[in-house]
């Protein structure tokens, strides 16, 4: 058997295949994780000192030498070989180059199945962070902007058609929302994924005295994982992380899709900023919202992301198998991509205007004040279904003759319905009814306000 050979290679007989080393090889993927791995093999290699696995002069030389190797990968000097297969491999090589003997009892009690779970757990701990952060961000444009726009009105859509009249900011407020649920499922992820599986060694633990806890405090774990089996095989919190990051490119999706009709001719609601539009090759007078439009079908690249995840984890048997090294393809795409988005969007919100005159001008076709015309008879007496049939024959009585509610005279509310009187007038009209909310969270001035104060109150207190 060569001397040259690595000590996980002296099982087998003679060298992989050029084909294999290409195939199994997750260095080129995984090397972003460096600064994890060198995290956990500090800890590690800390808790065998502190075990008497090692002597405390072995433990400083591999830390040494774990923090230059960790510097030469910042600085780009570090030479990765695919050889090595992964980070984990490549780390322990140049450590065991560099400091010689010590380097080799790094890996006392661990395995490479306990070693990446750990990895990736504080990775997406660090990730989650710094989404929530993009989150807020976002959440902030959004609030910002809602709040030049509590008294402007515009049309809520139910199946895109009209429905009733809203504040603007009202409308730009459920996206804070959206994005808070965002915000919450991914701290419900980092508090979930926050146990340490190190310890747990290749799937049944180790026979030597590790202490876990030590690491995992070291680490900033809240808890070490209770089994071991279980540890090395969990990537629930990866098909999470990515579930989370998909849900927040289908709301991104959502407002992207409301921008681009809000946009186009026919509505002219808004004007997104030149700088986040693009023109046709052809056509020159083309200003299309084709970043939009990208944030759009982005979600498609998550979901792709998401039914990997769970593909590759269906089925498997119970323990550590190859397949889950594919869990970082995923894990990362899904990462890069939602922060683009989250970074464009943010981007876009704050760079996108309301056209408030345009919206007004067409602000009383399509009835909005209806549903408050049902209301207002509920108000005297009428049971709804009544009042509401009254009202669809009044709509299409105005259909029919061209005229809007307000414009009705008493002589032809009369007719409909002899409990609308004079003081009908005060509750037509969008600018009435967006007056007359009178539930929370309904979409006029004072909910919206109220809605703003509350999350710069919230956001003061962090
Ligand atoms: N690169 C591997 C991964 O990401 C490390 C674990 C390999 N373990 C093994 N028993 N082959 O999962």
């Amino acid at each position: 058997m060569s001397k040259s050979k690595k000590s996980w290679e002296k099982r087998l007989s003679g060298q992989p295949d050029k084909l294999t080393i290409d195939f199994v090889e997750s260095l080129s993927i995984d090397k972003r994780l460096y600064k994890y791995d060198i995290a956990g093999s500090i800890a590690h290699s800390q808790m065998l000192a502190e075990q008497k696995l090692i002597t405390k002069v072995e433990f400083k030389q591999i830390k040494n030498g774990l923090l230059e190797i960790e510097t030469e990968i910042a600085e780009g000097r570090f030479k990765f070989t695919k050889k090595l297969e992964d980070i984990h491999m490549a780390i322990e090589a140049a450590l065991i180059s560099k400091i010689g003997q010590a380097g080799k009892k790094l890996h006392t009690g661990r395995s490479r199945n306990d070693q990446v779970a750990t990895d990736i757990r504080l990775w997406m701990r660090d990730e989650i962070e710094t989404l929530q952060d993009k989150i807020i961000l976002l959440q902030r444009a959004f609030v910002e902007m809602a709040g030049k726009h509590t008294k402007d009105l515009m049309p809520a859509f139910t199946h895109l058609q009209r429905a009733g009249p809203i504040v603007i900011a009202a409308y730009l407020l459920s996206f804070v929302e959206q994005l808070e649920r965002d915000f919450v499922r991914l701290g419900n992820c980092s508090f979930l994924l926050n146990v340490s599986p190190l310890g747990s060694g290749a799937v049944a633990g180790s026979t030597l005295p590790l202490d876990r806890k030590s690491t995992a405090k070291q680490l900033g774990f809240s808890g070490i994982s209770r089994n071991s089996i279980d540890a090395v095989g969990d990537r629930d919190f990866c098909a999470e992380f990515i579930f989370d990051c998909a849900l927040i490119a289908t709301h991104l999706s959502r407002l992207a899709e409301d921008w681009i009709i809000y946009s186009s001719s026919e509505f002219g609601f808004v004007s997104v900023d030149d700088s986040f539009c693009t023109s046709s090759s052809m056509m020159p007078q083309k200003r299309n919202p084709d970043v939009l439009e990208l944030v759009r079908a982005k979600t498609g690249s998550l979901y792709g992301s998401l039914m990997a995840m769970l593909t590759i984890l269906k089925a498997q048997p119970t323990g550590y198998n190859r397949d889950l090294q594919e869990d970082k393809v995923h894990v990362f795409a899904a990462a890069d991509t939602i922060t683009a988005s989250l970074d464009i969007v943010a981007a876009i919100v704050l760079h996108t205007k309301f056209n408030t005159e345009k919206i007004s001008a067409g602000l009383e076709e399509g009835f909005l004040d209806a549903t408050a015309l049902a209301e207002y008879l509920v108000g005297k007496g009428i049971a709804f279904r009544q009042a509401h049939g009254i009202v669809g024959s009044l709509v299409a009585y105005c259909e029919r003759c061209g005229k809007k509610l307000a414009q009705l005279g008493a002589d032809e509310f009369k007719k409909y319905s002899p409990a609308i009187t004079k003081d009908v007038k005060k509750h037509l009209g969008s600018k009435n009814v967006v007056g007359k909310y009178a539930t929370d969270g309904a979409g006029g001035t004072r909910q919206a306000k109220k809605q703003i104060a509350y999350w710069k109150s919230k956001w003061q207190r962090l």
